[in-house]
Protein backbone atom coordinates (compact mmCIF):
# COMPACT_ATOMS: atom_id res chain seq x y z
CA UNK A 1 0.00 0.00 0.00
CA UNK A 2 0.78 3.32 -0.98
CA UNK A 3 1.44 4.86 2.69
CA UNK A 4 3.07 1.63 4.48
CA UNK A 5 5.66 2.69 0.97
CA UNK A 6 6.43 5.97 2.62
CA UNK A 7 7.56 3.69 5.85
CA UNK A 8 11.23 3.51 4.53
CA UNK A 9 12.90 4.09 1.53
CA UNK A 10 14.48 0.99 0.98
CA UNK A 11 11.34 -1.18 1.95
CA UNK A 12 12.64 -2.97 5.07
CA UNK A 13 10.52 -3.50 7.95
CA UNK A 14 10.55 -1.92 10.40
CA UNK A 15 12.15 -3.21 13.91
CA UNK A 16 9.53 -4.84 16.73
CA UNK A 17 8.97 -1.89 18.95
CA UNK A 18 10.20 -3.13 22.45
CA UNK A 19 7.23 -2.83 24.27
CA UNK A 20 5.51 -4.82 21.71
CA UNK A 21 8.13 -8.16 21.99
CA UNK A 22 5.85 -10.25 24.72
CA UNK A 23 3.60 -10.04 21.79
CA UNK A 24 5.89 -11.25 19.08
CA UNK A 25 4.50 -14.92 18.60
CA UNK A 26 1.56 -13.49 17.27
CA UNK A 27 3.21 -11.64 14.17
CA UNK A 28 3.05 -13.39 10.83
CA UNK A 29 -0.05 -14.80 8.45
CA UNK A 30 -1.56 -17.32 9.47
CA UNK A 31 -4.36 -19.80 7.55
CA UNK A 32 -6.69 -22.07 9.44
CA UNK A 33 -5.54 -25.43 9.34
CA UNK A 34 -8.19 -27.24 9.87
CA UNK A 35 -10.51 -25.53 9.41
CA UNK A 36 -12.20 -23.56 12.44
CA UNK A 37 -15.54 -24.89 14.12
CA UNK A 38 -18.55 -22.12 15.37
CA UNK A 39 -20.71 -23.51 17.52
CA UNK A 40 -23.65 -21.90 19.70
CA UNK A 41 -26.83 -23.04 21.24
CA UNK A 42 -28.82 -21.61 18.61
CA UNK A 43 -27.06 -22.78 15.62
CA UNK A 44 -25.62 -25.61 13.53
CA UNK A 45 -22.17 -26.10 14.47
CA UNK A 46 -20.39 -24.57 10.64
CA UNK A 47 -16.85 -25.26 9.59
CA UNK A 48 -14.83 -22.23 8.36
CA UNK A 49 -11.23 -21.21 6.31
CA UNK A 50 -9.86 -18.31 8.11
CA UNK A 51 -6.63 -15.77 7.00
CA UNK A 52 -5.36 -13.85 9.68
CA UNK A 53 -2.58 -10.95 9.20
CA UNK A 54 -0.46 -9.25 12.54
CA UNK A 55 1.79 -6.59 11.90
CA UNK A 56 3.61 -3.79 12.59
CA UNK A 57 4.89 -0.74 11.47
CA UNK A 58 7.09 -0.26 14.21
CA UNK A 59 5.19 1.39 16.54
CA UNK A 60 4.03 0.40 19.84
CA UNK A 61 0.92 -1.79 19.04
CA UNK A 62 0.67 -4.61 16.62
CA UNK A 63 -2.20 -4.36 13.38
CA UNK A 64 -4.41 -7.44 13.21
CA UNK A 65 -7.45 -8.60 10.58
CA UNK A 66 -9.31 -11.58 10.84
CA UNK A 67 -11.11 -13.13 7.52
CA UNK A 68 -13.68 -15.75 7.25
CA UNK A 69 -14.80 -17.74 4.63
CA UNK A 70 -17.36 -20.42 3.99
CA UNK A 71 -15.06 -23.85 3.22
CA UNK A 72 -16.83 -24.58 0.05
CA UNK A 73 -18.16 -21.33 -1.51
CA UNK A 74 -14.87 -19.33 -0.54
CA UNK A 75 -17.86 -16.65 0.09
CA UNK A 76 -16.10 -14.12 2.31
CA UNK A 77 -17.61 -14.20 5.84
CA UNK A 78 -16.69 -12.58 9.41
CA UNK A 79 -14.52 -9.78 9.16
CA UNK A 80 -12.79 -7.65 11.49
CA UNK A 81 -9.73 -5.64 11.78
CA UNK A 82 -7.80 -3.59 14.60
CA UNK A 83 -4.80 -3.60 16.89
CA UNK A 84 -3.57 -4.66 19.82
CA UNK A 85 -1.36 -2.30 22.18
CA UNK A 86 0.27 -3.03 25.39
CA UNK A 87 0.54 -0.49 28.22
CA UNK A 88 4.36 -0.11 28.70
CA UNK A 89 6.33 -2.15 31.08
CA UNK A 90 3.18 -4.27 32.43
CA UNK A 91 1.37 -7.20 30.90
CA UNK A 92 -1.82 -5.57 30.28
CA UNK A 93 -3.11 -5.82 26.73
CA UNK A 94 -5.88 -3.89 24.93
CA UNK A 95 -7.44 -5.70 21.83
CA UNK A 96 -9.44 -2.96 19.50
CA UNK A 97 -11.98 -4.62 16.89
CA UNK A 98 -13.84 -3.18 14.36
CA UNK A 99 -16.25 -5.58 12.55
CA UNK A 100 -17.89 -5.80 9.33
CA UNK A 101 -21.33 -6.90 11.30
CA UNK A 102 -21.42 -3.37 12.92
CA UNK A 103 -19.73 -4.19 16.07
CA UNK A 104 -16.85 -2.25 17.21
CA UNK A 105 -15.31 -3.67 20.68
CA UNK A 106 -12.73 -3.32 22.92
CA UNK A 107 -11.11 -5.90 25.46
CA UNK A 108 -8.88 -5.62 27.96
CA UNK A 109 -6.75 -8.58 29.53
CA UNK A 110 -2.91 -10.04 30.22
CA UNK A 111 -0.61 -11.74 28.21
CA UNK A 112 1.05 -14.87 29.62
CA UNK A 113 4.16 -16.37 28.11
CA UNK A 114 2.74 -17.49 25.00
CA UNK A 115 -1.10 -17.03 25.68
CA UNK A 116 -2.92 -13.58 25.52
CA UNK A 117 -6.38 -13.80 27.65
CA UNK A 118 -8.75 -11.20 26.99
CA UNK A 119 -12.29 -10.06 27.27
CA UNK A 120 -14.49 -7.58 26.50
CA UNK A 121 -14.88 -4.40 28.21
CA UNK A 122 -16.94 -1.86 25.99
CA UNK A 123 -18.84 -3.15 23.23
CA UNK A 124 -20.87 -0.52 20.30
CA UNK A 125 -22.88 -1.37 17.35
CA UNK A 126 -24.72 0.38 14.95
CA UNK A 127 -28.59 0.98 15.35
CA UNK A 128 -29.66 -2.07 12.64
CA UNK A 129 -27.44 -4.33 14.07
CA UNK A 130 -29.40 -8.19 13.82
CA UNK A 131 -30.32 -9.84 17.09
CA UNK A 132 -29.44 -11.05 19.16
CA UNK A 133 -27.25 -8.52 20.31
CA UNK A 134 -24.10 -10.00 21.50
CA UNK A 135 -23.56 -8.61 25.40
CA UNK A 136 -19.67 -10.01 26.24
CA UNK A 137 -16.55 -11.65 24.76
CA UNK A 138 -13.88 -13.73 25.90
CA UNK A 139 -11.02 -14.68 23.75
CA UNK A 140 -7.83 -17.10 24.24
CA UNK A 141 -4.57 -16.78 21.99
CA UNK A 142 -2.23 -19.38 22.08
CA UNK A 143 0.68 -20.62 20.46
CA UNK A 144 1.10 -24.02 20.61
CA UNK A 145 4.01 -26.21 21.46
CA UNK A 146 3.82 -27.01 17.46
CA UNK A 147 4.04 -23.87 16.61
CA UNK A 148 0.29 -23.24 15.47
CA UNK A 149 -1.92 -20.62 16.70
CA UNK A 150 -4.96 -21.08 18.17
CA UNK A 151 -7.99 -19.15 18.86
CA UNK A 152 -11.15 -19.35 20.94
CA UNK A 153 -13.88 -17.36 21.54
CA UNK A 154 -16.67 -17.40 23.78
CA UNK A 155 -19.65 -15.06 24.46
CA UNK A 156 -23.02 -14.38 26.02
CA UNK A 157 -26.12 -12.79 23.93
CA UNK A 158 -29.40 -11.19 24.95
CA UNK A 159 -30.58 -14.57 24.67
CA UNK A 160 -27.31 -17.29 25.78
CA UNK A 161 -25.09 -17.30 28.67
CA UNK A 162 -21.45 -17.24 28.08
CA UNK A 163 -20.54 -20.41 25.40
CA UNK A 164 -18.38 -20.93 22.72
CA UNK A 165 -18.64 -19.89 19.75
CA UNK A 166 -15.18 -20.06 17.67
CA UNK A 167 -12.41 -22.60 17.76
CA UNK A 168 -9.74 -22.97 15.40
CA UNK A 169 -5.95 -23.27 14.91
CA UNK A 170 -4.08 -21.90 12.45
CA UNK A 171 -0.40 -22.75 10.90
CA UNK A 172 2.65 -20.20 9.78
CA UNK A 173 1.41 -19.26 5.94
C1 LIG B 1 -23.94 -16.29 14.66
C2 LIG B 1 -21.33 -13.02 17.07
C3 LIG B 1 -17.36 -14.39 14.65
C4 LIG B 1 -19.99 -17.53 12.11
C5 LIG B 1 -23.58 -15.28 15.53
C6 LIG B 1 -24.49 -14.60 16.43
C7 LIG B 1 -23.75 -13.67 17.09
C8 LIG B 1 -22.38 -13.78 16.62
C9 LIG B 1 -24.26 -12.69 18.14
C10 LIG B 1 -25.98 -14.88 16.58
C11 LIG B 1 -26.20 -15.99 17.56
C12 LIG B 1 -27.67 -16.35 17.77
O1 LIG B 1 -28.46 -16.23 16.81
O2 LIG B 1 -28.03 -16.76 18.88
C13 LIG B 1 -20.02 -13.13 16.63
C14 LIG B 1 -18.92 -12.36 17.17
C15 LIG B 1 -17.79 -12.74 16.49
C16 LIG B 1 -18.21 -13.76 15.52
C17 LIG B 1 -19.02 -11.32 18.29
C18 LIG B 1 -16.37 -12.30 16.65
C19 LIG B 1 -15.85 -11.94 17.82
C20 LIG B 1 -17.74 -15.33 13.73
C21 LIG B 1 -16.84 -15.94 12.78
C22 LIG B 1 -17.57 -16.81 12.07
C23 LIG B 1 -18.94 -16.78 12.57
C24 LIG B 1 -15.34 -15.66 12.62
C25 LIG B 1 -17.05 -17.67 10.94
C26 LIG B 1 -17.61 -17.71 9.76
C27 LIG B 1 -21.30 -17.47 12.59
C28 LIG B 1 -22.40 -18.26 12.06
C29 LIG B 1 -23.54 -17.90 12.79
C30 LIG B 1 -23.10 -16.90 13.76
C31 LIG B 1 -22.30 -19.24 10.89
C32 LIG B 1 -24.99 -18.47 12.62
C33 LIG B 1 -25.67 -17.84 11.49
C34 LIG B 1 -25.87 -16.38 11.66
O3 LIG B 1 -26.53 -15.96 12.64
O4 LIG B 1 -25.30 -15.62 10.86
N1 LIG B 1 -22.31 -14.77 15.67
N2 LIG B 1 -19.56 -13.95 15.66
N3 LIG B 1 -18.98 -15.85 13.59
N4 LIG B 1 -21.75 -16.68 13.62
FE1 LIG B 1 -20.65 -15.37 14.68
Amino acid sequence: PYLNSLLSQDCETPQLNPVMEPLSWMLGTWLSDPPGDSTFPTMKPFQYLEEVHISHVGQPMLNFSFNAFHPDTRKPMHRECGFIRLKPDTNKVAFISAQNTGLVEVEEGEVNGQELSIASHSIARISFAKKPHVEQITRKFRLNSDGKLEQTVSMATTTQPMTQHLHITYKKG
